[in-house]
């Protein structure tokens, strides 16, 4: 791969697509064997900056970083001089006077990785920014999916809540088109608007009106942190129209795949009993998520030809 940064998958083709999910697929060997770890990036340095909280996608990076035995280091904003007022451009500007090779950055803000790759020579990865785009997500979500069912040209997924406000819901958009994939997106009128229709994406807002064509069907959370109070609707009412259940599970498909990128709302877009039920595949993503962000930071990094040696 020839990129320096992984900002969004807009703009990834989709031979990037499927070198990243093969180079992947290499990995997931490393995270089975009982010594997890190869010596492909022995002696580089990824910093993680996130200024916003995560559990999954903090903890799969820095694993990713040490199943490769690059150096890792963690900043996050709670605990940086960010609180004493830095701005974000020096902040980067002492990361950079440490020699870094890549920064991985989480922020509110739609574009501050990019503000973060235009300006120095480390390569930087888009952990999240704003409602804009969480590449990475994304691509553990096609790694999943391509498991279960092959080639996803054709494929039917369905994207179901918050998903005008959804970072993951996104960078899905622009890889499944990519991919050749139809989505089909449902949610109440707020947070799924009719202008997020366009080549190979309906809008149809209903539910049940997505369940029965869908070969996927991905659950998100509602992004209260991003909404005006004035938006919220009450979990019940939520979970009554555009939570998934048993009950309106059964107008899918039996081989229907359950997916949320996490964290879950028990209760709220998933019933329990659907979240730890057979068609989720829920904890794979998880673990598919190390290895593509292995397969990121090698392909970036430029590690040894021997992916998995
Ligand atoms: C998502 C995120 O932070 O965008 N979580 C994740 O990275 N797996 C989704 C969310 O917060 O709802």
């Amino acid at each position: 791969m020839k990129r320096k940064d992984l900002l969004g998958l807009r703009d990834v083709s989709r031979d990037e697509i499927l070198e990243i999910l093969e180079t992947a697929s290499r990995f997931r060997e490393v995270s089975k064997r009982r010594i997890k770890k190869v010596p492909t990036l022995r002696g580089r340095t990824v910093v993680t900056l996130f200024f916003e909280n995560s559990t999954r996608t903090k903890v799969s990076f820095d694993l990713a970083a040490k199943r490769l035995s690059a150096d890792g280091v963690h900043i996050s904003a709670g605990t940086s001089a960010v609180k004493k007022g830095e701005t974000l451009m020096d902040t980067a500007r002492n990361i950079d006077a440490m020699a870094p090779d890549l920064v991985i950055m989480r922020h509110s803000c739609a574009g501050a990785p990019h503000m973060l790759a235009r300006n120095f020579d480390f390569s930087v990865i888009n952990a999240g920014d704003g409602i804009n785009e969480h590449p990475t997500q994304a691509l553990l979500d096609m790694l999943t999916m391509q498991d279960h069912l092959g080639d996803l040209e054709g494929k039917t997924v369905a994207i179901v809540g918050d998903v005008y406000h959804s970072r993951v819901a996104r960078s899905n958009l622009y890889g499944l088109r990519t991919m050749g994939a139809r989505v089909l997106l449902a949610g109440p009128g707020t947070m799924c608007r009719p202008e997020m229709a366009g080549p190979g994406v309906e809008v149809r807002h209903k539910i049940d009106e997505v369940l029965e064509e869908a070969d996927v069907v991905m659950m998100l959370r509602i992004q209260r942190e991003r909404l005006p109070r004035a938006m919220l609707p009450t979990s019940r009412e939520y979970a009554h129209l555009y939570g998934l259940d048993s009950a309106k599970l059964a107008r899918a498909s039996d081989r229907v795949l359950v997916m949320h990128p996490g964290p879950i709302n028990r209760g709220v877009e998933l019933s329990p009993e659907v979240a730890d039920g057979e068609r989720s595949v829920i904890m794979e993503q998880v673990t598919n998520g190390v290895a593509v962000r292995m397969a990121l930071l090698f392909l970036l990094l430029g590690g040894s030809d021997d992916a998995s040696a």
